[in-house]
């Protein structure tokens, strides 16, 4: 799997140079309790009255290594920085569509530090491994960062009362 120079630290007089990787949510199933915590908290109104461990009970599900759905984890030793999952479904009102990145959340400490962009590379890479097309993403804003990022536009839609950009990237 990737693993990305993260950056330095400052702590006193010391500069610690540390790595960050990322790797299959599969070989670290202690992080999910942390993942669902965040994922409750972010998206509150989506889960309504769900627990956490309700939540935790997708990301046992996405346990993969070589199949959808899969999900990834950014973390530097015993802490998780981020996730992403490459999933069958995602926008309910779009499942003629798939696979989908989703479920991309950077912890609010470590974010604008690029973890997120590495993500979805790293997610976009696990995709070219199964020998996908093309995948989909569902956003609610940034879509010039995606542009970059060599997304296209597929259409405007309306989702859970939420203006929302359905995104392609072609991978062959
Ligand atoms: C979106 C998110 C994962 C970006 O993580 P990050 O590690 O900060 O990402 P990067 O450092 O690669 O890029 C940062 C920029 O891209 C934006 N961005 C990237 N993907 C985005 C997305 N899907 N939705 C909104 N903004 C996004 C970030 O807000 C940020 O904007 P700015 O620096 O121009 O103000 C993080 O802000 C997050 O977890 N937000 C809450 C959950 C969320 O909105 N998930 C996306 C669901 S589609």
């Amino acid at each position: 799997m990737r693993a990305g120079q993260f950056g330095r630290y400052a702590s006193g007089d010391l500069i610690h140079r540390r790595r960050m990787k990322i790797d299959y949510l599969a070989n670290h199933p202690d992080f999910i309790p942390t993942l669902s915590k965040w994922f409750l908290r972010e998206w509150r109104d989506f889960y309504g009255d769900k627990t956490w461990e309700d939540v935790a009970e997708t990301f046992y599900e996405r346990l993969n290594r070589d199949s959808i759905p899969l999900s990834l984890v950014a973390f530097e030793e015993q802490h998780p920085f981020g996730t992403i999952s490459l999933l069958e479904e995602s926008i309910s009102t779009h499942k003629h569509l798939t696979p989908w990145l989703g479920g991309l959340y950077v912890c609010e400490e470590k974010r604008h530090q690029g973890i997120g962009r590495q993500l979805i590379e790293a997610d976009v890479g696990e995709a070219r491994k199964l020998r996908v097309e093309r995948v989909f993403i569902g956003i609610r804003k940034a879509e010039n960062y995606y542009k970059k990022l060599g997304w296209q536009v597929v259409e405007g839609a309306n989702y859970q009362g939420e203006d929302i950009t359905i995104m392609r990237l072609d991978l062959c």
